[in-house]
């Protein structure tokens, strides 16, 4: 891995993306592929996605809405 920061970016009223040098593992530690070359992928926040941890598009027609902003610093 490399020293890229990782940045997840809270999509409104849709999936967290994130952009870095991660991996995403299941509940017995075995990494989910993550596409090679592809510089972000999206993990699903609304809970309708059918391929789980990633967002398949779902959440626009679940009706998924959030909207959260940071704090001010
Ligand atoms: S956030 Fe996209 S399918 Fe859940």
């Amino acid at each position: 891995m490399s020293d890229a920061p990782v940045i997840i970016r809270v999509r409104d009223n849709g999936p967290y993306v994130v952009e870095g040098p991660v991996q995403v593992l299941d509940a017995e530690g075995k990494p989910f592929p993550i596409p090679a070359g592809k510089p972000a992928f999206a993990l699903c926040r609304c809970g309708h996605s059918k391929t789980k941890p990633f967002c398949d598009g779902s959440h626009r027609t679940a009706g998924f809405h959030a909207a959260e902003r940071a704090p001010s610093a």
